[in-house]
């Protein structure tokens, strides 16, 4: 299974985007996840369409943006103008009919769709919508903010869905560091979001590094257990 690793802009500094973007492609990152905060699905506020279409004229990395915001029907249309690649919303911030249409007017474009969980959220609530998505995200800390510690009891949540679409990409996001990607990669997890270990290291290639060797080995290692 492909391992993709997408350093999170929120831990870079927004004055120097471009900069930020560049030296991510550099580092040998395979996507640059960009995270929308509303103030009112999440009580943080970020970026809106506008930046997301400067990034997209100052990168050739794929551009991960992450939703977090109240009525993501309203506003998914203007980040795929905007030119995101994955488009990803919360499954919390609408219900399953308007989130299956979304998901399908998503790919009807050519990007791919992903449906977000925030911790609480049981995966048996989109179940029914795996075979829509070309991408599940799992939270692994509470959304609105970078820097908090990894949830690994979220990661049940990694196991069963990858038991449902063996083929599916999972993304986790959230205290994301070589360590936790191991135990990520170990539940089946296989796209990477890393805000402050990349953009606080010392070397981000290194660190970028270090993610995608812990996640390829946790991969590795749920392999030899789950195949007889
Ligand atoms: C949190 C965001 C994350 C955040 C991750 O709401 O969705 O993408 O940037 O940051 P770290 O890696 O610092 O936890
Ligand atoms: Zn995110």
């Amino acid at each position: 299974m492909n391992v993709r690793i997408a350093p999170s802009i929120l831990a870079g500094d927004f004055a120097r985007l471009a900069e930020e973007a560049e030296a991510m492609r550099l580092a040998g990152a395979d996507e640059l996840h960009v995270d929308v905060m509303d103030g009112h699905f999440v009580p943080n506020l970020t970026i809106g369409p506008c930046v997301v279409e400067s990034l997209r004229r100052s990168t050739q990395l794929p551009l991960d943006v992450h939703l977090m915001i109240s009525q993501p029907e309203k506003y998914a249309e203007a980040f795929l103008d905007a030119g995101a690649d994955i488009l990803t919303f919360h499954i919390e911030a609408t219900d399953l009919q308007k989130a299956a249409v979304l998901l399908e007017s998503i790919r009807e474009r050519g990007r791919k769709a992903g449906l977000a969980l925030s911790p609480p959220t049981s995966i048996e609530a989109v179940v029914p919508l795996l075979g829509s998505v070309d991408r599940l995200l799992v939270m692994t800390v509470h959304p609105g903010f970078g820097g908090q510690s990894f949830m690994s009891e979220v990661l049940s949540k990694v196991e069963r869905a990858r038991e449902v679409r063996p083929q599916l990409e999972i993304e986790v996001d959230g205290g994301l560091n070589p360590d936790t990607a191991h135990q990520a990669g170990a539940c089946g997890a296989n796209v990477i979001v890393a805000g402050t270990s990349v953009f606080g290291a010392a070397d981000p290639a290194q660190a970028i590094a270090a993610i995608r060797s812990g996640t390829r080995a946790g991969l590795d290692s749920r392999q030899q257990r789950t195949q007889p």
